[in-house]
């Protein structure tokens, strides 16, 4: 099977504010070619907005749905009590709490209906992009050659480290 251009992963966030952070998660799955959409859409500033569209993206076929989100973060809980697909959450650093109020807030989702929360800020927005190139290698072979190319030149940049003080 290979994939198709209709978005696989959709990657939504509560505010323009977020782009900062989740740019990084558009620019990784770009880099791996898998075709997602970007949006800002809020789940306590535009809840019908959320139902809309994820009702929308589901019926189109998306596979794995990526929630970028401050402070109470509401949002990946919300498009998780909307699908039954993966759900992952990326706390954004910000606010009093520096992010550590949206990891909870992911995190200690209720059991029923899980989010998959990321590590807060850059790191997590990277990491999202790369768990959900992970869950689409599973029926995807194109993504799994392209994930251990990857994991292969990484392995090659620590490789190559030279300290001076190695002998
Ligand atoms: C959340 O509130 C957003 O995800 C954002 O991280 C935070 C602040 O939003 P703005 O005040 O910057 O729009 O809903």
């Amino acid at each position: 099977m290979s994939s198709s251009d209709k978005p696989l992963v959709i990657v939504l966030m509560g505010s323009e504010s977020d782009w900062e952070t989740m740019q990084r998660t558009h620019k990784t799955l770009d880099e791996f070619g898998v075709p997602h959409v970007c949006r800002v859409l809020s789940a306590h500033r535009t809840p019908d907005g959320v139902a809309k569209f994820v009702r929308e993206t589901d019926a189109n076929g998306a596979e794995v749905y990526i929630a970028g989100a401050g402070l109470a973060a509401a949002l990946p809980g919300a498009v998780a009590a909307l699908t039954t697909r993966p759900v992952l959450g990326v706390p954004i650093q910000s606010g009093a709490l520096n992010g550590h109020d949206a990891l909870l807030a992911m995190a200690q989702m209720p059991p029923g209906v899980p989010v998959g929360a990321l590590a807060i800020g850059a790191p997590g927005a990277t990491n999202a992009a790369l768990l959900a190139v992970a869950v689409l290698a599973n029926k995807y072979p194109e993504y799994a050659e392209r994930l251990k190319t990857y994991r292969a030149s990484q392995a090659e940049k620590i490789a190559a480290v030279k300290l001076p003080c190695e002998g």
